[in-house]
């Protein structure tokens, strides 16, 4: 696929969300630079997807600033946040009802490209060649989760925020969707990523970001985060981890 410019750079300040009676954020500050894969990590309830619905507009902040190249995202709502090159997908995986492949990402690129070929480009990046011409509604679930994923690229983003994309994936399927955001940055996205399987995304991550009760409780590079007391502690090292 054909880069869609460069990649864009985030930076979170003091961010805080509160919903009644739950701090779900509280003065987290973090970055995505340009061209990197952030991994952010925790346990349930520490926020994470808080974080991804306040940055992409879903929700707004109680206190704190999104600013994304330079531009202010708090108070933008999240279409207008999309058209300034920032997507995310959903933990949920999506539902379609109606269309093929090839046609619901015709819908999702329509305000921001018409080329066909670069679609083309875009279909075969995501592993989804074969079922281009296939309903949504009957995809096998791998499937469904790497459309996701094409819907996001499809309006041509700068940084993408992916929340949990591997959950239920086989190995094979996870392992298709690592190699596929592995070779996001190249094109010109830079990543976010949630995952609760850590070793889908460690190895794929530049630097790691690990929430604990909606406070930020590390920063660094993936393998330090394994050896951090308060990782450990936290998230590192429940049973299921
Ligand atoms: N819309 C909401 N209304 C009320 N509480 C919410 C809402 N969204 C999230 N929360 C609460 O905020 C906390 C963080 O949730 P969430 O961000 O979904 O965590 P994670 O994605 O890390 O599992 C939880 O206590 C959750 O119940
Ligand atoms: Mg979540």
């Amino acid at each position: 696929m054909r880069g869609v410019g460069k990649p864009g750079a985030l930076t979170v300040r003091g961010l805080t969300k509160r919903f009644a009676g739950v701090t779900a954020l509280a003065e987290v500050d973090l970055e995505v630079r340009a061209g990197e894969i952030l991994a952010v990590v925790g346990p349930n309830g520490s926020g994470k997807t808080t974080l991804f619905n306040v940055i992409s507009g879903f929700y707004r902040p109680t206190t704190g600033t999104v600013v994304f190249d330079g531009v202010p995202l708090t108070g933008k709502k999240p279409d207008r946040i999309n058209q300034l090159g920032l997507a995310r997908t959903f933990q949920q995986a999506m539902a379609f009802t109606t269309g093929t492949v090839r046609e619901n990402l015709e819908i999702a690129q329509l305000a921001h490209t018409d080329d066909p070929g670069w679609r083309a480009e875009l279909i075969a990046l995501c592993g989804l060649t074969e079922v281009a011409e296939t309903m949504c509604a009957g995809l096998p679930y791998g499937l469904q989760r790497k459309l996701g994923v094409a819907l996001g690229l499809a309006t041509r983003p700068r940084l993408m925020l992916l929340d949990e994309p591997a959950a239920g994936l086989s190995d094979t399927d996870a392992d298709d969707l690592a190699a596929l955001i592995t070779s996001l940055p190249q094109q010109g996205v830079s990543v976010a990523c949630i995952d609760h399987n850590l070793p889908f995304l460690l190895p794929i991550a530049d630097r790691v970001v690990v929430l604990d009760a909606g406070r930020k409780i590390f920063d660094g590079a993936p393998e330090e985060a394994r050896g951090s007391a308060a990782v450990v502690e936290a998230y590192l090292g429940e049973s299921d981890a």
